[in-house]
């Protein structure tokens, strides 16, 4: 399923990746919104040298890998949606350009429903491969990543009981930063909930930061609490953390 819309700079189109040369694009994309702009500190350390070509290439191909290892559902739905943003390139250029990227994950508890909560983010999010030998950063990732989690692992596991017993994650949302508050973001998140509907009306869920809550309260999204609260260990408390919080569709 995809979506056109005419947007100032012509036509704005919402598809999948269906394509592993997308993702130096997407990760530039994600670098300029996440790296450079919002100097998230969490996506910084998960990323450590986005801003040279080697960190470039590594994180590229590590969103590849996981768009590669994607599981099905029962029904032979994908787990993880790679969903990208594309305008024709500068002047007109017919070469489309990747200006927005989102991804949307099926969660759940129950075998075949979607991908398991996170527990061991040591081993999902392949730190060893990362920080080689370097304890202290995968600690810290570790609390960081598991922090941030808390409530969506608790809301996936509290959907045991629902049917679908599953969740639709916004995982991540970034536009990039000459393109922003044209209405992208908002496109990225409008496939999403649609797709969330056609799954069976799952429930959507998210982190959001200061710069992306304002965007999903329009798009339906309410949040919950108060800005997530980081736990880790001493030496790492004077370290940047993105104000988050938690959000969900009902
Ligand atoms: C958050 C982000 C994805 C928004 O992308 P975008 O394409 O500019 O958002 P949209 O144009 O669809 O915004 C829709 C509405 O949300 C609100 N909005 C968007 N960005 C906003 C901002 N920075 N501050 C306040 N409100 C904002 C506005 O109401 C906007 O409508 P308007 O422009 O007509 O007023 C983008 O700013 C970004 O990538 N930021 C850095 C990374 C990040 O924080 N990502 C979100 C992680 S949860």
């Amino acid at each position: 399923m995809s979506l056109q819309k005419q947007s100032e700079d012509g036509e704005l189109i919402i598809e999948l990746i269906n394509d592993v040369d997308d993702f130096i694009q997407a990760f530039d994309c994600v670098s300029e919104a996440f790296g450079r702009q919002a100097e998230d500190g969490i996506w910084i350390a998960m990323n450590p040298g986005w801003d040279s070509p080697e960190g470039r290439e590594r994180g590229a191909s590590r969103m590849a890998d996981r768009w590669r290892h994607t599981t099905f559902d029962y029904r032979g739905n994908p787990n993880t949606l790679f969903l990208k943003a594309t305008l024709l390139g500068p002047g007109g250029a017919s070469k489309r350009s990747i200006v927005g990227l989102a991804i949307w994950v099926q969660a759940s508890s129950v075998e075949g429903h979607g991908d398991p909560p996170l527990y061991d983010l040591e081993a999902a999010m392949n730190l060893g491969d990362i920080y080689p030998g370097n304890e202290p950063e995968q600690r810290y990732l570790c609390q960081a990543i598991s922090s941030l989690q808390k409530r969506r692992r608790e809301v996936i596991e509290k959907k045991i009981t629902e049917l679908p017993p599953a969740v639709f994650v916004l995982d991540l949302c970034a536009v990039d930063p000459m393109h922003q508050r044209k209405g992208i973001a908002k496109e990225l998140v409008k496939w999403g909930l649609a797709e969330a509907r056609r799954r069976g009306n799952l429930e959507a869920i998210t982190e959001a930061s200061i710069m992306g809550r304002t965007v999903y309260s329009r798009m339906g999204f309410k949040p919950e609490g108060v800005d997530i609260e980081y736990f880790v260990d001493d030496e790492f408390s004077s370290r940047k953390r993105p104000a988050n919080i938690f959000m969900r569709t009902r």
